[in-house]
């Protein structure tokens, strides 16, 4: 008897406690709670930020890893198809598509209330081999390109009409400084065998499909302006989207991903604000799209070595935060996506970067077994204590439809 009114006590206490748990949390203004309690997406709401993760499918559906699946609903309030919007996916053989993980993804994120960025319409990587097979044989010559092209974005904007709030239009056009010749230029399977007027028909093709999603130009290395030469990329980008803009080109905005490497030098938030802030000028929305801060795995780091650990960590967490302090300084940049959220489900160890595949890794927010790392609580506390006067809510980017020259 005794025992059991010590139970009852017992009970009523806990649930006195998650009701007041559930309270605070969900406090309209966010500041009754600790941010190590609250979720990444409830941390942005705030801001009128939406806080992403490139999703995994299998990972998704995988039963035996449970964590994945109830993370991603938690903690994310707008997700994208790490894989399986990309042409080669999508139309493995010619004229026969293969929408279900796709739309399973769809489902999921309208089970949780979630905004979906579609990945990718035009890409180089990731294409069907029967097209990139035709084109090196000849078989498929420029103007059946074009019409390929045209046919593959309107069937796919088709598909997911009404259920992508930003698109990925075109992705990764630009070569980089460290190619050769290093003067920024066009390059890439589309530039090559179809010119580079595909963006601008990539980006008219889509809104004529859809008038409501927001359209947007991606790529990496864009954090942030260089001096302005003929090697840096931000600027050849600023100028050619400017010109695109001018032609009533459909561009909506930009989408930098942030895959960054703590052994180079970056960017503080200053120079990604200010970046930010000369597109948000043109009229553009901005964001993060793909954040992930990526470390050398040394045999120390990977034994543990703390004096190899903890910089990476802290570095790690540094860089997220500079992404994060400058798309928050700014009423345009409208989400940040991270690139997966968990070292167990990265595709940095997956991927040469130069010196090998696996020879990189914990590029992400939580550690292989779903441990919060520093990263994860930094952006949180960016989250938490950012506010008016200087950050304020989004603004709402209304789709470009008028196409008449500027
Ligand atoms: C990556 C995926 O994460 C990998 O799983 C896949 O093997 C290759 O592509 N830029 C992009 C993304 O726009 O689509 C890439 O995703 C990462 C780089």
């Amino acid at each position: 008897m005794r025992l059991k009114w010590f139970t009852v006590v017992g009970a009523v206490a806990a649930a006195a406690v998650s009701v007041l748990g559930v309270l605070s949390t969900s406090a309209a203004d966010g500041s009754s709670a600790k941010p190590s309690e609250q979720s990444l997406r409830a941390l942005g709401t705030r801001h009128g930020l939406y806080v992403g993760t490139a999703v995994d499918m299998q990972a998704l559906a995988d039963a035996a890893d449970p964590s994945y699946r109830s993370l991603v609903a938690s903690q994310f309030s707008t997700i994208t198809a790490e894989n399986v919007m990309k042409w080669g996916l999508l139309e493995p053989t010619k004229g026969t598509y293969d929408w279900r993980a796709a739309d399973e993804l769809i489902d999921f994120a309208r089970k949780n209330n979630q905004r979906v960025r579609g990945h990718v319409l035009v890409w180089q990587n990731q294409l069907p081999k029967w097209l990139t097979d035709g084109v090196t044989s000849g078989a498929i010559g420029k103007d059946e390109l074009r019409a390929l092209l045209q046919k593959h974005i309107t069937d796919v904007v088709t598909h997911f009409k009404g259920k992508i709030w930003q698109w990925d239009v075109v992705n990764e056009a630009l070569s980089d400084p460290w190619d050769t010749p290093n003067e920024i230029h066009y390059k890439g399977f589309w530039n090559e065998h179809y010119g580079p007027e595909y963006i601008a028909d990539a980006f008219r093709w889509a809104r004529a499909v859809d008038r409501d999603a927001l359209l947007f130009y991606n790529d990496y290395n864009i954090e942030a302006f260089g001096d302005g030469g003929p090697k840096d990329k931000v600027q050849f980008l600023y100028n050619e989207v400017n010109k695109l803009l001018s032609q009533g080109v459909p561009i909506d905005g930009i989408g930098s991903q942030g895959h960054l490497a703590t052994q180079y030098g970056n960017y503080d938030a200053l120079q990604v604000a200010d970046t930010i802030q000369r597109f948000a000028d043109l009229g553009l929305a901005y964001a993060f799209t793909e954040v992930d801060v990526r470390s050398q795995m040394t045999p120390k780091v990977k034994s543990g070595d703390s004096v190899e650990v903890n910089p990476r960590l802290q570095s790690s967490a540094a860089n997220f935060s500079a992404l994060l302090q400058a798309c928050l300084a700014n009423r345009h940049c409208l989400s940040f996506t991270v690139w997966g959220f968990t070292d167990k489900h990265s595709w940095i160890p997956t991927w040469d970067f130069g010196s090998g595949k696996g020879t990189e890794g914990m590029a992400t927010l939580y550690d292989e077994s779903y441990q919060p790392k520093r990263a994860l609580n930094t952006v949180k506390a960016d989250l938490f204590y950012a506010g008016p006067p200087n950050v304020q809510p989004r603004i709402a980017h209304k789709p470009r439809r008028d196409l008449s020259a500027r």
